[in-house]
């Protein structure tokens, strides 16, 4: 079919159905919800079959319903509609949710149900990694079966079911936008568990609004913190790195990340560095357990193979992240393991340079240097590890040098469903490093590493694999990888282990014959000199529109195909 996906922004869940409906063999092209001018073009420019909506902030023109039929995926069970609907469904503590596929219709999510799927809330999580994982998987089931129906709706053989009130399979009811009101922390009387429900609830976005050393902030990235008595609920005790602890009625909160609405970088910061000032002289109280979770490291039982985890927020590594990092692979190489696997976080593996960090330096161009070399020292780290195995284990999604960070390790195993995104190009122009220039065409060749760097797509896990890009897929949810994370960790363990890690090492040492990882990392950082000090400041400009979320004045060429001189007499169209 050929489809037009019309969303807000190419955000995690748009790239996973883009990337999935291709691989199903249809003709995709996107547009971004800018205006109803810019919507009625890419519809008459297309001439699509149906235009799907998985992400949209706003109405779709009628001039556009009435003439395509158009699916709006909707976060929310039959008969859910309004704004805020997984928010809804966690604070309110619902068991289940689901995704409804409806057609847009004058009312907002009160056409007739195309297709639906539920799914189990997972206890603890944030709306984001709710957002990530169960409703992307089950939007992705919903669409699938849409879409399935469609010849035969076409054919007048079936019609979509009407949202009916008085049926009581029609759990979802009309509900308001949820606001800060509803969101607020009472620290006095609240427990750390009903904080913790509430702003998990808004993360990543809009975040509780509450105060920090009496200035007006939204939380973020919020974790159970030890029990400590005496102080008075809300006020700041102690920090881990830049996480801050805030007392509660019954012990503590970690909160990791905040947005000041009146500081002069009103993006989302790690605490202590938005309160840098006020935090200075809070001591590092890196005994307090439960820990902000952070860097974590085990071993299997029988000592073989050695676990590195780093859930790093939104996969966004700075310059501390990475230097700390980097000890902790020095740390891991101290002991007796033959394998050392890194797993990153539940949500993302990493999405590279902290580009919120960047923003907020005195300068931006000083510190994307330091953190890019920061970046490249923990890829060499991986890469000077000889005298083992190394497996990125990818849970989440991972983008940009975060992609390139995985290839450092000799086997990079992902998650069914995890989605890559292995270019810089689309943060202005950005050459990147992290070796991927011996990386990237150690495992693909020259020929497609310049396709994948140009093609600036998303691709998922089993695309990737496909390409040669990646090693293994499996495990459907996070828990499915990490079981069997364990058994084929094991597996490799058992596989003539000396044997392979010797090839490694010889291997290492002829490509290092070759061609010096040292003259590969020069010059890529030579390029990215130009890129963070050059007289084309398109990085910084993108960097900044990328921090500030500024809305999208336009689609990137290379998502709107069909904006693309003569794109329809390609072989294929757009999706192929
Ligand atoms: N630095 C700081 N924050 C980052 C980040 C980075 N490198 N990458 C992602 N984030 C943040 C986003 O701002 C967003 O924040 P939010 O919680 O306030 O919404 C969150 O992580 C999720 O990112 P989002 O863009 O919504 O995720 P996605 O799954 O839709 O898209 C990417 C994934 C990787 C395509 C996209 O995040 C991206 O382009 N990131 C930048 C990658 C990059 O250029 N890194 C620098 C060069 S190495």
């Amino acid at each position: 079919m050929r489809i037009l996906i019309l969303t807000h922004s190419f955000n995690s869940l748009t790239q996973r159905l883009y990337a999935e409906l291709a691989a199903d063999g249809h003709t995709l092209s996107v547009e971004f919800d800018i205006a109803d001018s810019v919507t009625e073009e890419a519809v008459a420019l297309f001439a699509p079959d149906l235009v799907l909506a998985p992400f949209l902030k706003r109405a779709v023109p009628e001039s556009v319903w009435r003439r395509v039929p158009t699916l709006i995926v909707h976060p929310g069970i039959v008969g859910d509609r309004g704004p805020s609907a997984l928010d809804h469904a966690i604070q309110h503590g619902y068991t289940d949710w689901g995704v409804t596929v409806l057609q847009a219709e004058a009312e907002m999510d009160a056409g007739p149900v195309w297709a639906h799927a539920t799914f189990a809330m997972r206890a603890d999580a944030t709306k984001a990694s709710i957002y990530r994982n169960e409703v992307t998987r089950a939007a992705l089931a919903a669409v699938r079966q849409a879409l399935a129906h469609y010849p035969d709706w076409r054919a007048g053989r079936w019609r979509p079911r009407l949202q009916d009130y008085a049926d009581p399979a029609v759990r979802g009811r009309p509900h308001a936008p949820m606001t800060q009101a509803d969101r607020a922390l009472d620290w006095a009387a609240m427990s750390t568990r009903d904080i913790l429900a509430r702003v998990r609830a808004a993360d990543g976005f809009p975040g509780v609004l509450d105060t920090l050393f009496g200035q007006p902030c939204r939380l973020f990235d919020a974790h159970p913190g030890p029990r400590l008595d005496g102080a008075t609920p809300g006020t700041v005790i102690g920090r881990q790195h830049d996480a801050l602890l805030l007392a509660t009625r019954d012990a503590s909160v970690w909160i990791g990340h905040v947005r000041r609405a009146d500081s002069d970088h009103p993006f989302k910061l790690p605490a202590a560095l938005a309160f840098a000032k006020e935090a200075a002289d809070l001591a590092q109280r890196a005994d307090l357990q439960p820990a902000y979770p952070d860097i974590t490291y085990r071993e299997s039982a029988d000592g073989r193979v050695g676990f590195l985890a780093f859930a790093f927020y939104n996969g966004a590594m700075g310059t501390p992240e990475c230097e700390r990092l980097t000890a902790a692979v020095h740390a891991a190489r101290q002991r007796p393991t033959k394998i050392l696997v890194l797993t990153g976080g539940h949500d993302f593996w990493s999405n590279g340079i902290h580009l919120g960090r960047i923003e907020a330096a005195a300068s931006p161009a000083d510190e994307s240097w330091r953190n890019i070399q920061a970046m490249d020292d923990l890829c060499l780290a991986l890469l000077e590890a000889t005298d083992r195995l190394t497996v990125a284990a990818l849970q989440g999604n991972a983008g940009a040098g975060g992609c390139f960070l995985a290839l450092a390790c000799d086997e990079v195993w992902a998650r069914d469903g995890v989605v890559l995104n292995p270019h810089y190009k689309n943060m202005g122009n950005l050459f990147g490093s992290e070796y991927w220039t011996y990386l990237l065409p150690r495992r693909v060749g020259e020929e497609a590493a310049v396709r994948i760097m140009r093609e600036r797509l998303p691709l998922t896990a089993a695309q990737a694999a496909a390409r040669g890009l990646i090693d293994r897929v499996f495990g459907d949810t996070v828990k499915d990888f990490a079981d069997e994370l364990a058994v084929r960790a094991a597996e490799l363990a058992d596989d003539d282990i000396d044997r392979r890690i010797a090839d490694k090492a010889a291997r290492r040492a002829a490509d290092e014959a070759a061609k010096p990882l040292a003259t590969y990392r020069a010059e890529e950082l030579q390029q990215m000199w130009r890129n963070f000090y050059g007289f084309d400041p398109s990085y910084h400009v993108a960097r900044y529109h990328f921090v500030m979320k500024t809305p999208h004045a336009w689609t990137p060429r290379h998502l709107a195909r069909h904006r693309e001189p003569g794109w329809h007499t390609a072989a294929g169209g757009a999706g192929a």
